[in-house]
């Protein structure tokens, strides 16, 4: 573990996405001078409450709303130039109009027939669906990585962009075509692109310089990650993930700079566990409690309206993401939610043909036949939405935390009762 406090702060989700990233993100900002996120795209939906407003980022980072801080989407993000500016219009007409906004020239953009691709595929997987948010994220990155795809610099120059355009135009048409999908015609596509690349002009830049500058300069940076391990491409329960890795790990190449400048990972992780789309869940609840949990907690998805699928605090799952990502520290969201249960229960183990196991394994067929080894502590029923100490909740409460901090080995520095900017209890001090 690294020293206590430091200036860089990775903010990853520990679960299946959802676990309150945004809220943390911009309650910490408040201490910062640069917010960067690094992966994903507009699959993300991030709910920031504050002064009786909310406000819901796709690919904005939460420190858009103080003018003081330079908010980063990194190379590491695939940027949906048409998406974007809509998020920023949404945002000022909600009175949010000054803001340092800087987007990588090395961005991957999300192209129309990305989201078009994305819907063809999940069709053609039959019952086997991934259930992702459409939004063309795969397919984006994907082409990233086979060398077709643009990037947000390239709309720069028209010379090199009307290139590309019609290189990588004459892959996707045949694609498209193979598919029995509509064609894209070249000079609406550049004419809009170009447009596009026009507006953001002044946010362009190479912001690994702008980032390496300020590290040296001493300035506190946060990395705000999109979704949760348990969706990374490597370390989530693959198929059944999104196509980047949202670890702590990947802030380097997704930002351009040193692993050495990472000094603490905040792991973000509701009190229970949620999942939103296909794949396999060991501690999901069908029943009542199940319902008792989606309604207390509003669990319905910021992006596509989906409901969450809930269950019980998979600490298996938790300690792999913590492994896998570095994580030191944890933030308890969502905690108010608990309250009103007979008992409350963790999963510490999970039961794998017979066997019990503390591991969370490669394949889908084992993970799904993973039954969860639980642990039952007593709840509680008192209100935590006004607590701004631990040492205020009922003492059930408290001895939940402390075993999650037992289970894990992680400090619990930030515990969440309510969607507020407010409620929000700050235990230990790192950033
Ligand atoms: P993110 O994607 O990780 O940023 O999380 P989302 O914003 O998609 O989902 C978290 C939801 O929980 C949002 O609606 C937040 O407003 C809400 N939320 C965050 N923290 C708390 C909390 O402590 N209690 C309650 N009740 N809601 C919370
Ligand atoms: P935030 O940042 C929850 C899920 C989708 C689907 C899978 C693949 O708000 O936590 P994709 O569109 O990425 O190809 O979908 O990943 N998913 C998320 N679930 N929160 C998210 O982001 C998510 N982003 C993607 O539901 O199961
Ligand atoms: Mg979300």
């Amino acid at each position: 573990m690294k020293a206590d406090s430091g200036k860089r702060v990775v903010i990853v989700g520990t679960q299946w996405g959802d676990e309150g990233k945004g809220k943390v993100t911009d309650y910490f900002a408040a201490r910062a001078d640069v917010v960067v996120r690094y992966q994903g795209g507009n699959n993300a939906g991030h709910t920031i409450v504050f002064g009786g407003k909310k406000y819901a980022l796709q690919t904005t980072p939460s420190g858009i709303f103080n003018p003081q801080i330079i908010n980063v989407i990194a190379n590491g993000v695939v940027v949906n130039p048409v998406a974007l500016q809509g998020e920023l219009e949404r945002l000022e007409s909600q009175g949010i109009t000054d803001y340092n906004l800087r987007i990588s020239n090395r961005a991957a953009v999300v192209m129309p027939w990305h989201s078009v691709l994305d819907g063809a595929y999940e069709e053609m997987k039959g019952g086997k669906l991934i259930g992702t948010t459409k939004k063309g994220i795969g397919p984006a990155y994907a082409d990233k990585y086979n060398r077709i795809g643009i990037r947000m610099g390239d709309l720069l120059d028209p010379e090199y962009f009307a290139e590309r355009l019609h290189n990588v135009l004459q892959v996707k048409n045949m694609e498209l075509q193979m598919l029995g999908l509509p064609t894209f015609e070249f000079d609406a596509v550049f004419e809009q692109y170009r447009a596009l690349g026009e507006r953001f002009r002044p946010c362009i830049c190479d912001t690994s310089v702008l980032l390496n500058k300020a590290i040296e300069e001493g300035k506190k940076i946060l990395f705000e990650g999109a979704q949760g391990v348990m969706l990374c491409i490597d370390h989530g329960t693959f198929p059944y993930v999104t196509s980047s890795s949202p670890t702590a790990a990947s802030v380097p190449v997704n930002t351009g700079i040193a692993p050495r400048y990472v000094d603490n990972v905040l792991g973000v992780c509701k009190a229970y566990c949620t999942r939103v789309g296909e794949g396999p869940f060991p501690t999901e609840l069908h029943d009542e409690l199940a319902h008792y949990i989606r309604e207390r907690g509003h669990e319905y998805c910021t992006v596509t309206g989906r409901p969450r699928r809930v269950g019980w605090l998979d600490v298996v799952a938790l300690r792999h993401a913590a492994r896998v990502s570095g994580v030191n520290y944890l933030s308890l969201m969502l905690f108010d939610v608990l309250s009103g249960l007979e008992k409350v229960c963790i999963c510490t183990a999970y039961e794998l043909d017979g066997q019990v196991i503390d591991y969370v394994p490669s394949t889908i067929t084992e993970l799904e036949r993973c039954k969860p080894v639980l642990e039952e502590l007593p709840g509680w029923v008192e209100d935590t939405t006004t607590c701004r100490s631990v040492e205020e909740m009922p003492e059930a409460a408290q001895r939940y935390i402390a075993r999650i901090e037992e289970l894990t080995g992680a400090e619990v520095a930030v515990v969440s009762v309510g969607p507020d900017r407010e409620q929000t209890i700050l235990r230990k001090d790192f950033f």
